[in-house]
């Protein structure tokens, strides 16, 4: 096949891929290559273009480490990333709406018992969060595991820090039988994605701006269910309206209380303003859950028999 064209290129290149055993992977692979050539149509790159955009992406991967990932913080900024939790999160009523991960999520956070101040002495405004997980029937969620992160009253996270020597704003624990969790920590203020790489870059040349507005991150787990990856924004933050990620959802914001100088539900003498933030998660039932007890019943039903 050679004499190629712009007319007849696209159904060769496609072609080439006709026989890739996977059907998944032919669907995928075929899809990008209609896709990208539809953008080359429709753009007419010259050549020092389509260099500038090699070397964007180029300087993406080289950007990549342990600690940084710019290719999800591309997908972030492109939607891309909320496009996809939205395909794959059409939630029944009573589970809570799903929401970006984030680069800062680390694994094995500490485990304080439950009303612990975790902000590990760094100043803020203190915030009471009494959180509840159950299942989308409103049945609590005993031993379900919660892991909560939050940027300081600075907008950065503890990783981003390196003043300190522990983790701060960031723990896990698991819900009592009520399916409660409370804990303190800071009220979290709005901050700006890493912008010094080239997603920034791009962020700059087009003339967005890179905040995302204040909010407290929650990943929980529990058997039988789907884990729910969220945030909860502060209804009164700036930048709700123009999150960086698109990952804002009206669910998912609400007030954080503002409280006087008092003793507090749990008993603890404050004497400053703090802040209460009073939430409920709704978890789904897992869906491979349920094809496993029906293979379950299958076997034990056919082991009867
Ligand atoms: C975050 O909320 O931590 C976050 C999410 C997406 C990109 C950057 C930061
Ligand atoms: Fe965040």
């Amino acid at each position: 096949m050679f004499d190629l064209n712009e007319d007849t290129i696209t159904d060769a290149v496609l072609d080439r891929f006709a026989g890739t055993p996977d059907a998944r992977l032919k669907h995928l692979v075929q899809a990008t290559v209609r896709h990208l050539h539809a953008l080359v149509r429709e753009t007419e790159p010259t050549f020092e273009e389509w260099r500038v955009a090699i070397d964007f992406l180029t300087r993406t991967g080289q950007m990549c480490s342990d600690v940084r990932q710019e290719f999800i913080l591309l997908s972030d900024v492109l939607g891309v990333s909320m496009l996809v939790d939205a395909i794959n999160h059409r939630q029944p009523d009573g589970a809570t709406e799903t929401t970006v991960l984030g680069p800062f999520h680390v694994a094995d956070a500490p485990q304080p018992p439950h009303g612990a101040d975790i902000s590990a002495g760094l100043p803020g405004e203190k915030l009471l969060v009494e959180g509840t997980v159950v299942a989308a029937s409103g049945i609590p969620l005993a031993g379900a595991v919660v892991e909560v992160w939050s940027a300081d009253q600075d907008g950065f996270y503890d990783v981003q820090r390196s003043d300190l020597s522990e983790p701060a704003l960031r723990a896990t624990f698991p819900t009592d039988r009520d399916g409660r969790f409370p804990f303190w920590t800071l009220m979290p203020a709005h901050y700006p994605i890493p912008a010094d790489g080239p997603v920034g870059d791009l962020l700059g040349a087009t003339g967005r701006h890179p905040y995302r507005p204040a909010h407290v991150h929650f990943m929980i787990s529990a058997d039988g269910h789907e884990q729910l990856v969220t945030h909860i924004f502060a209804e009164d933050s700036l930048y709700l309206d123009s999150d960086a990620v698109f990952g804002v959802k009206t669910s998912l914001i609400q007030p954080f209380e503002p409280k006087p100088a008092g003793t507090a539900p749990d008993g603890r003498l404050l004497d400053q303003p703090w802040r209460h933030l009073v939430r409920r998660f709704g978890l789904k039932a897992a869906s491979s859950a349920l094809e496993l007890s029906d293979i379950r019943t299958k076997s034990y039903s056919m082991s009867d028999n």
